[in-house]
């Protein structure tokens, strides 16, 4: 896989804006959630954030190392469920924009993959 295309808004396994995630009613809150999507041997992997009423994507690819975030499915939270944790060295993002606010990446930010609400249900947004 080529790590620097997995982000990429070329990348053929980015869904298209309109893709369903999932229904709101399957995020807590706080709760997050991870997706994969393939395209022959094209990756795109993101996760969406429920904090505080608001979800919001982002690419699961850490600024520090590249890495994808989560060490355990759709475990993207700390456990006080306040902050998003890379499980790789520890890095800590604010869930509304997802600057990183402690660790090997401190003032560097998730990518975003936006995402929109639309009658319950979490989609790609445009
Ligand atoms: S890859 Fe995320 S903190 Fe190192």
């Amino acid at each position: 896989m080529n790590q620097s295309a997995r982000d990429a808004t070329d990348n053929p396994a980015r869904p298209t804006a309109g893709t369903v995630l999932c229904a709101l009613d399957e995020l807590t809150d706080p709760g997050s959630r991870g997706f994969m999507f393939r395209v022959g041997d094209q990756l795109f992997l993101g996760f969406v954030v429920r904090h505080g009423g608001a979800v919001i994507g982002f690419v699961d690819r850490c600024p520090h190392a590249g890495m994808p975030l989560a060490m355990a499915p759709d475990r993207y939270l700390t456990r006080e469920g306040d902050q998003i944790l890379c499980a790789s060295h520890g890095a800590l993002f604010r869930p509304t924009d997802g600057l990183c606010i402690g660790g090997p990446c401190a003032g560097r930010t998730l990518t975003a993959w936006p995402v929109a609400i639309e009658a319950g249900v979490v989609r790609v947004a445009a």
